[in-house]
């Protein structure tokens, strides 16, 4: 079998997905316990405990999430949806915990002024960065306001050097990958999320690019955060793996004697009773309690492979360069079984 570094993988004839790649443990690891491993890392100069940030959608991050997140490590970035960010500067919670919010390009410029002088990251959320309009936004509110802004998202690397020059600080990388995303369907575009990773990781390489880069959609797993990271991420975002839990908005509803939540794609909210072409979806996901238990899992699992590794450190993963692909059987073969 061969073993592959990134610039193979990243010349790899299909384009790839965390199901179709694995990590390698290609040396004798010095770890001894999985608590050697430490995943604090840096992201837009705020200390993280874990590379992980929650999606801004509205059924994934509200003020709660946001909060309770923070107390992980992690950050959740407030959704720009219904009344969440008017919400957000009236509310009295803690101010202390790392702050994000998320804005649309029509977010008036008066509210997007409070949140740069609270110091808060800014992202805008869009469904494509390769836009004039994003482009101009960015550079509009970097014109005006100190702050870090995250835009996204995107699925190959050839516009990162002008993301940069209109002044983003971070990127979201993937499209039509999220779970509950219908792009693909809808219109045919799309990349596998590793190769879009890899895509930019390199670009921003060979460019010598000062931007982070965030993993975005289709991560389902612990596993699927260590690759991202080993495969050059900074940081990744969730979604649906957040979804579900006591501090997402929204009720706890009761179906079929199972208790459920609601998880919804950004493109569907508000549209769906106007019949009008979207590009997301709706479903429901199980309900899972609270937060911390899957922030626990993650930080288990992100561990265990590090340790697997012999990465001391998040910078060591994110040096990995050993990778399989998998053939579809070993992909299945890997799985657990009834
Ligand atoms: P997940 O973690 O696989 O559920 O993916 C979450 C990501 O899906 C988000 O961070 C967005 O990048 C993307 N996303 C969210 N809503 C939509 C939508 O309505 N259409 C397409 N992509 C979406």
């Amino acid at each position: 079998m061969k073993i592959y570094n990134k610039e193979e993988l990243n010349d790899y004839q299909l384009s790839l997905t965390f199901d179709d790649v694995s990590l390698v443990p290609a040396q004798i690891s010095e770890i001894r316990s999985r608590m050697e491993a430490n995943t604090k890392t840096k992201f837009l100069e705020r200390e993280l405990g874990l590379p992980v940030l929650s999606s801004p959608m509205d059924s994934v991050t509200g003020i709660k999430m946001a909060v309770e997140l923070s107390k992980f490590g992690c950050l959740g970035i407030v959704n720009r949806f219904g009344s969440s960010l008017e919400e957000l500067l009236k509310s009295n919670e803690d101010t202390s915990y790392i702050k994000a919010v998320s804005v649309a390009l029509n977010t008036e410029e008066s509210l997007i002024q409070q949140f740069a002088e609270r110091n808060y990251i800014i992202c805008i959320d869009t469904a494509n960065a390769s836009n004039k309009a994003v482009l101009n936004k960015c550079e509009q509110i970097k014109s005006k306001h100190d702050v870090k802004i995250i835009v996204g998202n995107i699925a190959q690397g050839s516009i990162l050097k002008d993301l940069v020059n209109a002044g983003a600080d971070a990127v979201r990388i993937g499209i039509g990958g999220g779970s509950v995303c219908t792009t693909s369907i809808q219109t045919g575009i799309g990349i596998g999320q590793v190769s879009s990773l890899l895509d930019v990781y390199f670009k921003r390489e060979e460019q010598k690019l000062n931007i982070e880069l965030i993993a975005d959609g289709g991560i389902k797993s612990p596993g699927d955060i260590a690759k991202a990271i080993a495969l050059g991420a900074d940081v990744v975002m969730l979604g649906r793996m957040l979804a579900g839990t006591k501090e997402t908005p929204g009720e706890v509803i009761k179906y079929n004697d199972q208790l459920w939540k609601k998880y919804r794609g950004s493109a569907s909210f508000g549209v769906k009773m106007k019949n009008e072409f979207i590009e997301g979806e709706e479903t429901m996901i199980p309900y899972r309690g609270t937060v911390k238990n899957v922030i626990d899992a993650i930080s288990d699992g992100l561990r265990s492979s590090m340790s697997y590794m012999n990465c001391f450190t998040l910078d060591d993963l994110r040096q990995i360069n050993s990778f399989a692909v998998l053939s579809n059987s070993s992909y299945l073969e890997r799985l657990p079984k009834k």
